[in-house]
Order: structure tokens, then C-alpha cells, then sequence
């Protein structure tokens, strides 16, 4: 199966490991598109997360990473864009357990708490899995009905 196409955008407390997650996913042959910011100034974390969900909305990208402080505010803001499913990730199990039960399409990751190392782990783990259908993808559709 190739390699998913990859959406991806920060604020400024997520600037420097989303720069470093590049390199090292690049290095792995994914595409990757950068969505910004471009410098690590202040920014209003929601605005880069709509770029990052209308991307994957779309299906201009088939999944996409979002990174703040915490994690916690890109994946409310994301969550706002028809057919986003973004999960704050904060360890290796969830995202297991995101792709698996929620066929979670966005990984948003906390920059402030987690370490670049264990976010590669993560990243890793949320590209790699895949849904498991039956029971959850009945769930899933459930989730998809409240967005009418
Ligand atoms: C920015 O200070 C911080 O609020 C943001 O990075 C994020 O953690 C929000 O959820």
C-alpha cells in the first residue's frame, strides 16, 4: 500500500517538532504537505487547524497531524470540519486504539508534554494501523450521522 499523503500544521508551540517531524517523515518517503505557520511567532492555534481538516475534508490529504501545546485545542478546532475525526494523542496506545475504534483521520499532538522521540513513536503507530471495521465502523457512521 503506498504511503498516505499527509497534511500538516502547527502554532507556535508546536513550530519547532512539527519542523523536525518533517525532516524525519520525509526521510520516510511520505509526502507531506506543510500547511505553516513558517516561523515560530505567535499564532491563533483554530486557524491552522481548519487548514489542516479542510485538507483532509477534502481528501486532499488522507490524514493529517496538527500540533499545539496541548494537543487538546487543534483537536476541538479540527473537529469542527465535516468528516474530521482528530484524536489527541499522547501515547502509543491511543494511537492504536484512535485508528483501530475511531478510524481517527488526524492526529493532533502535544508539543509542551510530550517529547519528540515519543511523538515519532506515536506518529508512527497512527500511520501505520488501520481500522478495524465491522462493530467500530458501525460507531463511526453513528459519529458521522451527528454531523447532519
Ligand atoms: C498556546 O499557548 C496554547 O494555548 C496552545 O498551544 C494549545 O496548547 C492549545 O490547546
Amino acid at each position: 500500500m503506498p504511503n498516505p499523503k499527509l497534511a500538516i500544521a502547527s502554532d507556535h508551540a508546536g513550530f519547532e517538532q512539527k519542523e523536525q517531524l518533517i525532516e524525519w517523515l520525509n526521510q520516510l518517503d511520505y509526502e507531506v504537505n506543510d500547511f505553516g505557520p513558517f516561523d515560530d511567532n505567535r499564532v491563533d492555534y483554530p486557524d491552522y487547524a481548519q487548514l489542516v481538516a479542510e485538507a483532509v475534508s477534502t481528501e486532499q490529504a488522507t490524514l493529517g497531524i496538527l500540533l499545539c501545546g496541548t494537543g487538546i485545542g487543534m483537536s476541538i478546532a479540527a473537529n469542527k470540519i465535516k468528516g474530521v475525526r482528530a484524536a489527541n494523542l499522547t501515547s502509543v496506545e491511543f494511537a492504536t486504539l484512535a485508528r483501530e475504534h475511531n478510524a481517527a483521520n488526524i492526529a493532533a499532538l502535544s508539543a509542551r508534554f510530550v517529547d519528540l522521540n515519543t511523538n515519532k513513536e506515536i506518529l508512527s503507530t497512527f500511520l501505520g494501523t488501520q481500522p478495524l471495521g465491522d462493530r467500530h465502523a458501525d460507531r463511526v457512521d453513528k459519529i458521522t450521522a451527528l454531523e447532519q
